[in-house]
């Protein structure tokens, strides 16, 4: 197995860009495979911090990346991203990154959408992040996208563009909303296509060879299975799916491909964003979890919800993704609790449950089952072997492995790239 495959398995947030770029260093080459500028991933490198939503996490070594097209692209934001790493020394060049010519563009109407749909929903709204990633999403699977490839034939665009807008001023219309301005658009699109098309490429061919000349390929997942559309806390969700298995079909590989499956595991829960958290706490212990771990969103300074390890959901993870291993994350910031509390089960009513049941309104009634475990004094903060873990994290780390039946690869004791601690290597596999 001398690939990787990196997904989330809870809401997101769980520290994925710094286990890509710890990994990356091993890899040939790193590709994203779906979502788009709706994730965050912040890597810390000494002094440094860079935070990527768009881009593959291995472009910080310089290693070859690729957006496949799974991944739905906006290319103002590339521009700006782009740009933005550029002036923290990471040159970006087609050398070094290539997109999808199939990726579908996120156009201005769809962050428009996104957002008039979730201002209308009141009480019942997503909690997007405004991106404008469901509307692309949609475009796709309608047949009406304008892609990658589009950029170098836009004078050919007119029936294409005339079953978008017509598609869009319909639900403008619904809205209040002008229709969309097509030439102002076409001007936006013409002025843009020059910085995206140099890096426009088969990226399924690049990938397939070097898949055959024995490279080592590193899959970098957005946001986590319980945000996937079929496997996730529905309607509550993205708009991709973000299970391992997306790898595969989101970058023109074979499912052969995906190697060893890491799922990225906090070590207690997190989400931000609207729907069903079983574990959360709305009280002190939880304001003190988003404290000692910073938890704001990185893409919209949102403050996350947070709770207690839900056991549950990630042993539902390991099935969903096929994982092989975890990579338990922010294990430091639980240093100092009396105790701590582990979700092994659910109770609905009368009725008690070893999974998440699929509706929503369930998934909003069920109560936690909790087993506690004591907690320790000690400081996990900057571990870099299992010498340095106090025996009573271990403990916590057995346990977890122990309820979700998948083993521990890695441990992260703090945001730093090296304080990461390595119990068996994926890409040795
Ligand atoms: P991602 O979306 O999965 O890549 O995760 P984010 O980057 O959005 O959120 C994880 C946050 O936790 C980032 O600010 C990381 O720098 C930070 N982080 C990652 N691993 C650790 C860790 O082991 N300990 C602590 N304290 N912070 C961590
Ligand atoms: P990373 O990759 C956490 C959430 C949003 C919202 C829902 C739908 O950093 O882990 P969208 O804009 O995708 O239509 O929003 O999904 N969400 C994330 N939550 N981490 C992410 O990415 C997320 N990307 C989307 O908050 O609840
Ligand atoms: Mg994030």
């Amino acid at each position: 197995m001398a690939n990787v495959t990196v997904i989330g398995a809870q809401w997101g947030d769980e520290g994925k860009g710094k286990i890509v770029d710890w990994l990356a260093e091993r890899a040939d080459v790193v590709a994203r495979f779906q979502g788009g500028h709706n994730a965050g991933h912040t890597l810390v490198v000494g002094e440094k911090v860079y935070k990527l939503s768009l881009l593959p996490s291995g472009i910080v070594r310089g290693t070859l990346s690729v957006i496949g097209n799974g991944v739905v692209l906006d290319p103002w934001h590339f521009k700006e991203e782009v740009a933005k790493l550029a002036g923290q020394g990471v040159a970006i060049t087609p050398d070094n990154l290539q997109i999808a010519e199939t990726c579908p563009l996120i156009l201005p109407f769809h962050r428009d959408l996104d957002g008039l749909r979730e201002d209308a929903s009141g009480a019942g709204k997503i909690g997007t992040t405004r991106r404008g990633i469901g509307p692309a999403y949609e475009d796709k699977v309608g047949r009406r996208a304008i892609r990658v490839c589009d950029l170098a034939h836009l004078d050919d665009l007119g029936p294409q563009l005339d079953r978008l807008t017509a598609h869009h001023d319909a639900l403008r219309a619904g809205f209040g909303e002008p229709p969309i301005d097509r030439d102002a658009l076409m001007d936006e699109l013409r002025a843009i296509a020059d910085t995206i098309l140099p890096f426009a490429k088969p990226v399924w061919l690049t990938l397939n060879r070097a898949k055959a000349d024995g490279k080592r390929i590193l899959f970098e997942g957005a946001q986590g299975t319980l945000l996937d559309i079929d496997h996730g806390t529905y309607p509550f969700v993205t708009s991709s799916n973000t299970i391992a298995g997306t790898a595969a079909a989101g970058t023109g590989l074979g499912p052969s491909a995906a190697g060893f499956v890491l799922g990225i595991v906090k070590a207690y829960t997190t989400r931000v964003g609207s729907g069903p958290f079983p574990t959360e706490l709305d009280d002190a212990t939880g304001q003190r979890l988003g404290e000692r771990g910073h938890e704001f969103g990185t893409v919209t300074g949102r403050k996350r919800r947070c709770g207690w390890f839900d056991a549950v959901l990630v042993r539902q993870s390991v099935a969903v993704s096929g994982l092989t291993g975890i990579a338990l994350t922010k294990l430091d910031v639980l240093d100092g609790f009396d105790e701590l509390k582990i979700c092994v089960g659910y109770t609905i009513g009368d009725q008690s449950y070893d999974y998440l049941p699929a509706h929503s309104q369930d998934q909003a009634r069920a109560q936690p089952v909790y087993e506690t475990i004591e907690g320790w004094h000690d400081t996990t903060a900057g571990a870099r072997s299992w010498a340095d873990l106090p025996a009573q994290a271990i403990k916590y780390i057995r346990r977890i492995e122990e309820l979700i039946g998948c083993p521990v690869t890695l441990v992260s004791t703090s945001p730093e790239r090296d304080d990461t601690i390595l119990v068996r290597d994926p890409f040795a596999d």
